[in-house]
């Protein structure tokens, strides 16, 4: 069988980083990488105190963004992770946006494709 392999990348909360963590480390994968990241949705940021000069609005979140490389098969396991522990059912939760994969290589062992994952 003939697996392609998917880009899975998420924008979390920061503070749903560490159930979606251990969610994706119970599941069958190679691995995933994440980090800290800033942006912005379309609603207006939450109003921020600061000691001297009062409050301000950040002009961007501050979130998680994760990715994941898999065969097709574990797409529907990965995002169901992510949204099952990331997801209350409000806005602002983020997104979640899959890519195809043309190929992958593990830098040790030189082997390309599904197999290297
Ligand atoms: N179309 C997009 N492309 C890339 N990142 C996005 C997109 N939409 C939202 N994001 C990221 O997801 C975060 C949350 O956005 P979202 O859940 O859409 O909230 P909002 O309700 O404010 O639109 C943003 O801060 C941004 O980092
Ligand atoms: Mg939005």
């Amino acid at each position: 069988m003939n697996l392609a392999m998917k880009k899975i990348e998420a924008v979390i909360p920061e503070d749903k980083l560490e159930p979606v963590f251990s969610a994706l480390t119970q599941l069958d994968i190679g691995g995933f990488t994440y980090f800290t990241a800033k942006g912005r949705g379309k609603r207006p940021r939450e109003m921020v105190s600061s000691g001297r000069s009062g409050r301000f609005q950040s002009a961007y979140n501050v979130n998680i963004n994760i990715y994941v490389v898999v065969h097709d098969n574990m797409v529907d396991k990965v995002v169901d992770a992510i949204t099952s522990h990331a997801s209350t059912g409000m806005s602002g939760e983020g997104k979640i946006f899959i890519y195809n994969v043309d190929d992958a290589i593990d830098v040790g062992t030189k082997k390309r494709g599904e197999s290297s994952l």
